[in-house]
């Protein structure tokens, strides 16, 4: 059986990556696959944060879902921290997860940045954590952006390990499902840097809420070169802000890059940014809309969770006491 599992921190400035690399792929599985969206609420507290922004943000990550299209009559949207297997199959898989393991995760080495003895212990736990997510409903498939994907091949040597130290075929090893042609959307200030919630500077990503001027006026500030757009996809290979531009609006008109260098070869960025804005703004403008909306209305978004919640611990909770025999605690 196939089921899907994926999550987004709720950080606040949910962006143009996080729709184009994730939320966008939630969507279009919903038809395919039994899917499960959760709101990572546990994994952004592993850096400090103010709790009324917390709960802001838990409801924006639903809200976003929604506005995109998630149907929660059909797939599953709640908040991690309101199904105990997470944290109690998260305990079990820091117990397998090696410390040399972790050592290797890049998001940690970067979030941490240079001061690695002053991180909180479940900043560097994150991945374990993450692992858990998806094995407490023994999900086969993870849709995420790029930068996920060191994760997810961390979750598949965890599966391997539990299964091998008890000797069951207990867990999946999960396929990351990494779609589209927007699977890294880049920094609109810096086409070495990875769009991030996190960047200082507000002109470096574009908010799934941004209205006509802000989009019109990043997209206008966004780095460039000077070359006019060149004929074929291999001369994006040098030129990190053009090639990021061509991929975020090929992702956007559902086409391909070289599709896209079809119709805009020779074209001058003076040109090609207010047709970007257009096609933006036409793709996302109705999801920003329809997101303050039910930003306006916790009350239906908070239902929605607390359903989710009910049907997701009642898939995972008969998995958690499956593994919790299987690794010799008494069930009472
Ligand atoms: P998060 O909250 O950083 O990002 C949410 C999703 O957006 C994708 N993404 C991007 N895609 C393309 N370009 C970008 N610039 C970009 N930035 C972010 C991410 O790859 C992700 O799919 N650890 C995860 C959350 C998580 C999770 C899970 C995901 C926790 N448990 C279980 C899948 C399964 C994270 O921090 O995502």
């Amino acid at each position: 059986m196939s089921r899907i599992f994926s999550g987004v921190q709720p950080t606040g400035n949910l962006h143009l990556g996080n729709y184009l690399g994730a939320i966008r792929n939630f969507v279009r599985l919903q038809d395919d696959y039994e899917c499960i969206y959760c709101a990572v609420d546990m994994h952004a507290i592993t850096i400090w944060k103010d709790p009324a922004e917390l709960r802001r943000n838990i409801r924006e990550v639903a809200a976003a879902y929604l506005a995109s299209g998630v149907d929660p009559t059909k797939s599953i949207i709640f908040a991690q921290s309101s199904v105990p297997a997470h944290a109690e199959l998260a305990w079990i898989f820091n117990c397998i997860v090696r410390i040399g393991w972790l050592n290797r995760m890049t998001q940690f080495k970067e979030k941490a940045g240079k001061n690695r003895e002053n991180a909180s212990l479940g900043l560097y736990a994150y991945p374990s954590l993450m692992a858990a997510d998806i094995l407490a409903y023994k999900a086969t498939h993870v849709p995420v952006g790029e930068d996920q994907k060191q994760h997810l091949e961390l979750t598949r040597d965890i599966a391997q390990k539990f299964n091998n130290d008890y000797e069951v075929e207990m867990f999946p090893l999960v396929e990351p499902l990494i779609l589209g042609e927007a699977t890294r959307v880049m920094s609109l200030r810096d086409g070495s840097k990875k769009m991030s919630k996190s960047d200082p500077s507000d002109y470096s990503r574009i908010v799934l809420t941004d209205g006509r001027d802000e989009l019109a006026k990043k997209l206008r500030k966004a780095r460039t070169d000077a070359d006019p757009l060149p004929e074929k996809v291999e001369d994006l290979a040098d030129r990190p802000e053009a090639s990021n531009l061509v991929g975020i609006y090929a992702a956007l008109a559902d086409i391909s890059k070289a599709d896209v260098l079809k119709e805009y070869a020779g074209s001058q960025f003076s040109t090609f940014k207010p047709a970007l804005t257009e096609l933006a703004l036409e793709k996302f403008g109705p999801i920003g809309e329809e997101m303050k909306r039910l930003m306006a209305d916790p009350g239906h978004v908070d239902a929605i969770l607390k359903e989710g919640a009910e049907r997701a611990n009642a898939i995972a909770e008969p998995i958690i006491k499956e593994v919790k025999e299987t690794v010799g605690f008494l069930i009472p």
